[in-house]
This record gives C-alpha cells, structure tokens and sequence, in this order.
C-alpha cells in the first residue's frame, strides 16, 4: 500500500471575524504561502489498530491510543474512522507538517484537520467529498476554538474565497478585479479559543452593545462583497478601518496589533485590520500591488516578526 499526502492552505479573514460566530456574515480567502502536509505512510509490519502520531514543529510523537480523546488530532483520526466505519484502522504513521504559524489567525488548526483527514481517508482507499471533509474538519474546530462558526474550516477545505454565514451552505463569490494583501505577524499567540470566550462574555454582560457591533461588522462584509464583485476593491480599505474599530470596541484587539495596523497606514496602505481572533496573531492591510514592499518594511520595522504579501486573485465565483 502506498504512502498518501495531502495538503491544505493557511486562510485569512478579510471582515467579520467573531461577528460571524452570531450569525452575521464574514468573508475569507486561502493564503497559499503556508499550507499543512499530512502523509500516511503504511506500516505493514506493524498489527492494525496501530497508527502513529508524528509532528515534529510542535514537538509531538505519539501513539494514537496514548492521545486523549478531546485532543485534535486524534479527534480527527477517530473521525475520519468513525464516518467510513472503520473499526481498526490499518497500522500507519502519520506525518505531519506545517509551515503556519500556530495561534496567529492563520487557521492553522483548520489546515492541519483538513490535510489529514483527506490524507487518512485517501489512504484507506475512500475519498471524502469536500463538504464531509469541512463537516469533519468543523468537529475538530470545535475542540480547538470551542463555540467556532465553521469559516476556518470551510475556507480551507474549499481553497476558495468564500462569502461564509453561520449553518448555511457554501457561497462563494466572484472577484472582479485582483487585489493584494500585506499580512503581518505580531509574534504573540493568541488561541482563538479564549478571544472567542471573552467575546462571549462581554456578550453576555451588555447584549444590545455587542449585537450593535456585530450587526455593523456584518454590513460591512456585505459592503465589501459588492465592492469586491463590482471590481472596486480599493474600497476595501475604509471598510477595513471602521471593522478594525469594532474589533477594538468588542476587546479584541491589543497594542502590539494597533501598533501594526497604524504602522501600514502611515506606510501607505488603503487600510489595515487585525483578523482572526485577535489579541495577538495577525493584522492585513490592503495596498496596491506597488506599495506592498514598502508596506511589509513598515510593518517589519514596527515590530512584525514576519511578513507575507499575498494577491487575491480574480475569480468566477
Ligand atoms: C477565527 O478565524 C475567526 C473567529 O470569528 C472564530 C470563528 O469564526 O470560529 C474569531
């Protein structure tokens, strides 16, 4: 039996991030610069039942026995186990590697399930549709981030823009125009996990002000995707800033962040924001594809421990 591999690509949100875990709309696109890779490779010497777990960028090997249940790597093994009815699993080794920064809202717990469980069900000879694997990915999702929407995992497993509400189906969009991203890092890693739950609470303790800006965070996604299918993305840029203030307003947001943000407009950019959870993690901005340079310098001289430039290309929707 062969070795298989899969890959699937890191992800950034470009508006609505937590906004969408209540319902409102958010829109993400695939970065394809950092991507996880899962291999299964067979161990025939090995009894069945016998899987190994191997992931040397977070220092882990492990036997999948030794793994607790609620740990997201078994999840995913067990899930993948479980959809195709399979009791014991044929003995492997599961490799496992990444190149996205961990807790930075790149959604690299999304890529990783994604990555393994179309490489494990390859392996077993019974490839899953795409909406199986996002509904699989979206179980593990809820370990990592416990109350998630689902985004992380959609805009993964499609490796396409997407247009994405909370328990509808898939809605992608077309980009009428390309345009380009500078993506920095703050180097502080923040699980999506506890902004999620803070989010949560503040929530909980003044409803009417947090749905108020959940409710602002989803016109502005709505916004954006007209500007985007109108191929007027320049207009991406004060959508930008008046979501990044939402997100400051809902807690989310942290110096080191503001620091970024403030650092790629003085820079030039159209407009920047944090995404993903927040607190840490990372910040967009947008730019003209000339700027961008000069953008992720700013960035970098502020304090980015690492810079990507990433285009989102034209699409058909
Ligand atoms: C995380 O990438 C985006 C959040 O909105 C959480 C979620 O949607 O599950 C913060």
């Amino acid at each position: 039996m062969p070795a298989f591999t899969a890959s699937a690509p890191g992800k950034i949100i470009l508006f609505g991030e937590h906004a969408v875990v209540y319902g409102e709309p958010a829109i993400a696109v695939p970065v394809t610069q950092v991507f996880a890779r899962v291999t299964v490779l067979p161990e025939p010497r090995e009894e069945r039942g016998q899987v190994r777990i191997l992931a040397p960028d977070v220092g882990l090997e492990a036997r999948l026995d030794d793994l607790s249940a609620d740990h997201p790597l078994a999840a995913a093994v067990r899930g993948v186990a479980s959809a195709l009815d399979v009791a014991r699993l044929q003995a492997c080794t599961l490799r496992i590697a990444s190149t996205i920064p961990v807790a930075s809202g790149l959604g690299s717990g999304a890529a990783v399930s994604v990555a393994l469980i179309r490489a494990l069900a390859a392996f077993l000879g019974r490839p899953l549709t795409d909406a199986q694997v996002s509904a699989l990915a979206f179980e593990v999702e809820k370990l990592h981030h416990g109350t998630p929407s689902g985004i992380d995992n959609t805009v993964v497993t499609y490796n396409r823009p997407v247009f994405f509400v909370k328990g509808h189906s898939l809605d992608t969009f077309a980009i009428a125009h390309p345009f380009t991203i500078v993506i920095g890092d703050t180097g502080v890693s923040s699980p999506t996990k506890e902004t999620v739950a803070d989010v949560r609470r503040g929530w909980q303790a003044q409803p009417e002000r947090f749905e108020g800006l959940f409710a602002a965070a989803g016109s502005i996604a709505r916004a954006a995707r007209q500007a985007i299918e109108a191929g007027f993305p320049d207009r991406l840029g004060p959508l930008m800033d008046e979501n990044h203030a939402l997100l400051q307003a809902m807690g989310v947001s942290s110096p080191a962040l503001d620091r970024l943000v403030e650092a790629a407009r003085n820079a030039g950019a159209l407009g920047a924001k944090l995404s993903g959870g927040g607190r840490g993690g990372n910040m967009i901005a947008l730019t003209s594809p000339a700027a961008a340079p000069a953008v992720a310098a700013a960035l970098a001289q502020a304090g980015a421990t690492a810079t990507i430039i990433t285009e989102v290309k034209s699409h058909a929707g």
